[in-house]
């Protein structure tokens, strides 16, 4: 049986009119990944990592060319609230605790989370004892673990991650990526990871797609099958130094960054 697209992206472009002119953040994106898989957008900052990711989401739509997400329109996804969406900033409601927080997009589907859930998602990410807390009691690393149990709580067939962990240490980063993995291997979403560290992108990816900037473009895809679940002894192996050093090269060989806007 064919495999059945999860993300399809063809002849997009993406463009901003600004008063200095044109910005092209996107042109020429061609891809396609088979649903269920583990995508990770690698590239510096500037590349339109996150336009895609914003297109994915129905946040944004192309100047030119098609997205479609399951066969269907973002449009279509985000109204039927079938996508989970975590960003760099977690922006939890600081007013409501870690349960509330979570049980939030179920509330605003109207289709409340049982608690029972609730509970499971809270032990999933090690936080049964912070279900009362409230976000500034928490963490940077804490909170980034709310943001994902609320972006999977109402087991979205889509999970689109835009450097949920980019503020963490590299430990506690190691940590949630593990975490990351386990959880969507939980709910078998789709799911689009955009980072620019090159271990975080080998270590959880299907698939490692490299951007480069000016304008941002694909150069190059890279297919990885280490055996989930992945462990941390994976990050001393040489063929994940080799995968690695692969990844470096493309990204390099794609120009030099555009000036840091991260
Ligand atoms: N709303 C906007 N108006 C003008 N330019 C934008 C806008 N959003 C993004 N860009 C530009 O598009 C390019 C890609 O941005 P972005 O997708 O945020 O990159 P990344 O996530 O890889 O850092 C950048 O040059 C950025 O400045
Ligand atoms: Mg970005």
């Amino acid at each position: 049986m064919a495999e059945q697209n999860g993300f399809a992206l063809a002849k997009v472009r993406k463009s901003y009119p600004t008063r200095s002119g044109e910005v092209v953040a996107l042109d020429g994106i061609d891809l396609v990944v088979p649903r269920g898989s583990f995508t990770v957008l690698l590239g510096p900052s500037g590349c339109g990592k996150s336009t895609i990711l914003r297109l994915l989401a129905d946040l944004e739509e192309p100047t030119a060319g098609t997205v479609t997400v399951h066969d269907e329109t973002p449009a279509a996804i985000r109204r039927a609230h079938r996508t989970g969406l975590a960003l760099q900033d977690p922006s939890l409601l600081p007013w409501r605790s870690v349960r509330d927080n979570i049980r939030l997009p179920g509330q605003v589907m109207g289709r409340p989370i049982p608690n029972e859930r609730i509970d499971e998602l809270l032990s999933l990410i090690g936080l049964e004892d912070f279900a009362k807390a409230r976000p500034g009691e928490l963490s940077g690393g804490m909170r980034q673990r709310v943001a994902i149990a609320r972006a999977i709580a109402i087991r979205p067939e889509i999970l689109l991650l835009d450097e949920p962990f980019g503020a963490l240490d590299e430990i506690t980063r190691q940590y949630m990526n593990e975490e990351l993995q386990s959880l969507w291997a939980s709910t078998g979403a789709t799911a689009l990871l955009v980072t620019h560290s090159i271990s975080e992108a080998a270590f959880l990816a299907d698939r490692v797609v490299v951007m480069s900037p000016r304008p941002g473009r694909i150069v190059g895809e890279v297919a990885i099958d280490f055996a989930r679940p992945r462990t941390r002894s994976l990050l001393t192996e040489p063929a994940f130094h080799a995968v690695c050093d692969r990844l470096s090269a493309m990204l390099h060989a794609g120009g030099e960054p555009a000036m840091a806007d991260a």
